[in-house]
């Protein structure tokens, strides 16, 4: 078992706070987490920890935490990372929840985080937020990224970080498509190859639900309240997950995830093209989700 359990949390951009805010607790379900310098915090509501936080000023992703075991398992990061040569910067508490992090930057321009976190609970639905939705989402799932450089950011995520790679799309020594994890998941980090970018864009969020049935629940919930559908509901190959996407009021793509597959080997496995690794079955991807919502700037 990796010292890496799976995504922790991220923070985006959003063009109006109070609409994504409205729509993130009204229609999705999430429980507000609390707000500092402008920034507010939201979390599913089966423990105290935040995962999702925003920020008013454009779209796209600001950076984004995958949570280690222990706090003892982030310093160990922090040494790993800095005898290969990466800059790292402690951020310890500096968010809600947070006992210790590090962060540094992907070569495609994104901060990532390693942390640890204060509420380590397992979920108990009977004990979760009273504000919670039944149709909130069950967990934050993984992100996904186009990048100018997938070759440099799959080299620093396999190398530096140390995460496995599932699976690699298109040309052996050339691929269009890269999914990493942390542990046995199939991916928590997608990574979408698009030279013509200079620097990384958001793709899209996933957050993760219990059956089809839920996510059924949550798009009858959502859509007409601040969702804008786009895709879906399908199953990728790539993963074996169920998906859906839409486009929520504040400018982010948010994908819906359920049963992805665990893989429990070293070697990447290979699918031909993009088309089959998307596409098991369902509608192949719309000309929008060329679209990314781009790269923040940090406060
Ligand atoms: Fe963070
Ligand atoms: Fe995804």
């Amino acid at each position: 078992m990796s010292d890496l359990q799976r995504i922790e949390h991220a923070k985006l951009a959003v063009t109006d706070l109070e609409d994504a805010r409205r729509f993130y607790t009204d229609a999705m379900g999430l429980v507000e987490r609390g707000e500092t310098d402008g920034t507010v915090y939201f979390g599913r509501g089966y423990d105290s920890n935040f995962d999702l936080a925003v920020t008013e000023g454009g779209t796209g992703i600001e950076h984004f935490a995958v949570r280690a075991i222990d706090s003892a398992a982030v310093d160990g990061y922090e040494e790993r990372l800095r005898d290969r040569g990466v800059d790292t910067a402690r951020v310890d508490g500096a968010e809600p929840g947070q006992r210790a992090g590090i962060r540094f930057e992907l070569p495609g321009g994104v901060p990532m985080e390693i942390v640890a976190v204060e509420d380590e609970a397992y979920p108990h639905s009977n004990v979760s937020a009273t504000d919670r939705a039944g149709h909130a989402p069950s967990a934050v799932d993984h992100i996904q990224f186009f990048t100018p450089d997938l070759d440099a950011d799959l080299a620093f995520l396999r190398d530096a970080v140390g995460l496995h790679v599932s699976d690699l799309v298109g040309p052996r020594d050339d691929p269009e498509n890269a999914f990493l994890r942390c542990n046995t998941l199939h991916h928590d980090i997608a990574l979408k190859h698009k030279p013509e970018l200079s620097e990384t864009s958001l793709h899209h969020f996933a957050w993760g639900y219990d059956s089809i049935e839920h996510m059924k629940l949550f798009l009858d919930t959502v859509v007409g309240r601040g969702a804008d559908f786009e895709r879906g509901i399908g199953r990728h190959f790539a993963g074996d997950n169920l998906y859906a996407y839409f486009w929520e009021p504040g400018g982010n793509r948010f994908e819906m995830c359920a049963e992805m597959a665990e893989v429990k080997t070293t070697e990447p496995n290979h699918v031909v093209d993009y088309e089959t690794a998307t596409t098991a079955w369902g509608p192949g991807a719309p000309e929008s989700f060329d679209e990314g919502s781009g790269l923040a700037s940090e406060d």
